[in-house]
């Protein structure tokens, strides 16, 4: 069997490099290409990381292409506090140099390499989901082109942004609405799911012992998040990875089908996933929802994932 054929959609973003490293050195996929939004920090930041980060992993060959500048719904935030003011906190990726971006804007690249694929593609979503909106506005028939969108977003208790919104789904709840409703079959890895589970020293310091270009990095940006666990600020939560473990790894996950919706406009709820785990709507499951973790397992996979970049 070939490998299976993935975009990754994200706000590179600390966490999102991780996601990024594991998903490039997986056996089991071919990353076709990497796509940017604003989200984490603003759009030329998130795009510059992805360009950054594929010429200094030696990926010259895979497209990386910027996306949507701006929500289709606004709401105007950064999470600089948690990522830095370039996305990669205090580490600095080397510029690239002879890596230029795709001519093709993220949305017509999605579609294009989606018409390529003949129904195989799938689509690992770790930002706000924009792109993915426009493109399904841009060509409704993506719907039967992509196989399955594996998501970071929402939650099924609480937020991180208001009481009841999670980031990823509060930057651009109209994006989030047209995609969940899209048909397109889908895994949500909610926030509930996601601070359920840190990266521990331990886990830095083995891959620091790896030793290679990615290895390295990844322990970077791990110290750089126990620093900012430290001050007080988010843990080292692999929020990004564990929707790409959702695809490759699920057994460290606890899934359920339910129908999930984002609420867009409600005063004190835009931004909200609704999660039916119960089935009171009586509406049919349109998703799969991660409702557990395995902390062990999940940390246990996610180094073995980035130590595969040593061969
Ligand atoms: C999500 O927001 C970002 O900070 C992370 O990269 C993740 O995608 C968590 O709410
Ligand atoms: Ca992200």
């Amino acid at each position: 069997m070939g490998r299976r054929p993935f975009i990754i959609d994200c706000d590179t973003g600390t966490d999102d490099a991780i996601a990024i490293m594991a998903a490039l050195y997986c056996d089991e996929v071919e990353v076709k290409a990497i796509t940017s939004v604003n989200g984490n920090v603003a759009h030329q930041y998130t795009s510059k990381n992805n360009l950054d980060l594929m010429e200094y992993l030696g990926f010259m060959d895979i497209p990386v292409a910027k996306g949507a500048v701006h929500p289709i719904m606004a709401n105007g935030y950064h999470a600089h506090g948690t990522h830095g003011s370039t996305g990669l906190g205090t580490i600095s990726l080397p510029e690239a140099k002879d890596k230029k971006f795709d001519k093709r804007i993220a949305s017509e690249l999605i579609y294009e390499t989606a018409v390529e694929e003949q129904g195989e593609l799938e689509l690992l979503v770790v930002g706000p989901m924009t792109n993915i909106a426009i493109s399904l506005l841009q060509h409704p028939e993506l719907t039967g082109l992509i196989k399955h969108i594996w998501f970071m977003g929402g939650s099924a208790i609480g937020g991180n942004v208001t009481p009841t919104a999670e980031f990823n789904i509060w930057i651009d709840p109209m994006a989030a609405h047209i995609v969940t409703q899209s048909g397109i079959p889908q895994t949500m890895v909610g926030l509930d799911v996601t601070t359920a589970a840190a990266m521990k020293e331990c886990h830095s310091a083995e891959l620091r012992t790896c030793g290679t270009k990615a290895s390295v990095l990844c322990a970077d940006l791990l110290d750089y998040m126990f620093i900012r666990r430290d001050k007080g600020g988010e843990d080292a939560l692999m929020h990004d990875a564990m929707a790409f473990a959702a695809a490759v790894y699920p057994e460290c996950l606890e899934l359920k089908d339910c129908y999930i919706d984002v609420e867009c406009f409600g005063e004190y709820t835009k931004g909200h996933t609704y999660v039916d785990k119960k089935g009171k709507s009586k509406k049919e499951p349109n998703a799969s929802v991660a409702l557990k973790v395995d902390e062990e397992k999940f940390c246990r996979w996610l180094t073995d994932a980035i130590k595969k970049s040593a061969g």
